[in-house]
């Protein structure tokens, strides 16, 4: 069975930017059902994987396995998008301070690319900064589609571009949300240690494992 992993931050530690109140239905329910779905799912078919990450990737393109991709993507992105935001303000320092000035020349041009990906993704998804073949990249997903089977990329940071992600506290301003989200709560503490563990071939951040 795989959890719902508590939030690293109180519910309400990120407002004004997501406000305890969108956490409560982000979290304790959009979540929890891709958590509690997934885990129906695979004891219906009689499956106990070892981790979520290994999950995503055998079911990532296997159409007769979608809604197992579709949840398990989604309880992952979930994960990594909670640990993507932290309640203290951060800058980008050392290696990764180092890689945004060769691949964006600052940290301002790397917001102006990481919002307009934002904004011109067309409906629901994920904007994400990832390493790939040397590189710091700005990509965004498709509603549950994620990074963990694209060979080669290793995903730094993630931003939720689904409506239940802003719209209680931003209505329509997505523009607004991926603004205030990049200044404010983005974790660069957590993009640095991606950086690390794709230059060094690490593991990098996992889902907790299944009880
Ligand atoms: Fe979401």
């Amino acid at each position: 069975m795989f959890i719902l992993p508590d939030l690293p931050y109180a519910a309400d530690a990120l407002e004004p930017v997501v406000s305890a109140r969108t956490f409560s239905f982000h979290h304790g329910k959009h979540h929890k059902a891709y958590v509690d779905t997934l885990n129906k799912l695979l004891e219906d078919a009689g499956e106990t994987p070892a981790d979520l990450e290994s999950v995503v990737k055998a079911s990532a393109g296997d159409a007769t396995k979608k809604k197992v991709f579709n949840n398990a993507a989604q309880a992952w992105n979930h994960g990594f998008f909670w640990d993507s935001m932290s309640p203290t303000k951060q800058t980008p320092s050392g290696d990764l301070a180092a890689a945004i000035e060769a691949d964006f020349e600052n940290i301002a041009k790397l917001k102006d690319a990481f919002v307009a990906e934002g904004i011109g993704h067309f409906g629901s998804g994920w904007v994400w900064l990832v390493h790939e073949g040397g590189k710091l990249k700005v990509i965004s997903t498709h509603d549950a589609d994620d990074t963990l089977p694209k060979a080669g990329v290793t995903p730094l940071l993630v931003c939720d571009l689904w409506e239940h992600a802003y719209y209680l506290d931003h209505q329509n301003n997505r523009k607004g949300f991926l603004e205030t989200w990049f200044d404010t709560v983005a974790n660069w503490s957590l993009a640095a240690s991606q950086l690390e563990a794709a230059k060094t071939g690490g593991e990098g951040w996992k889902y907790p494992a299944p009880t």
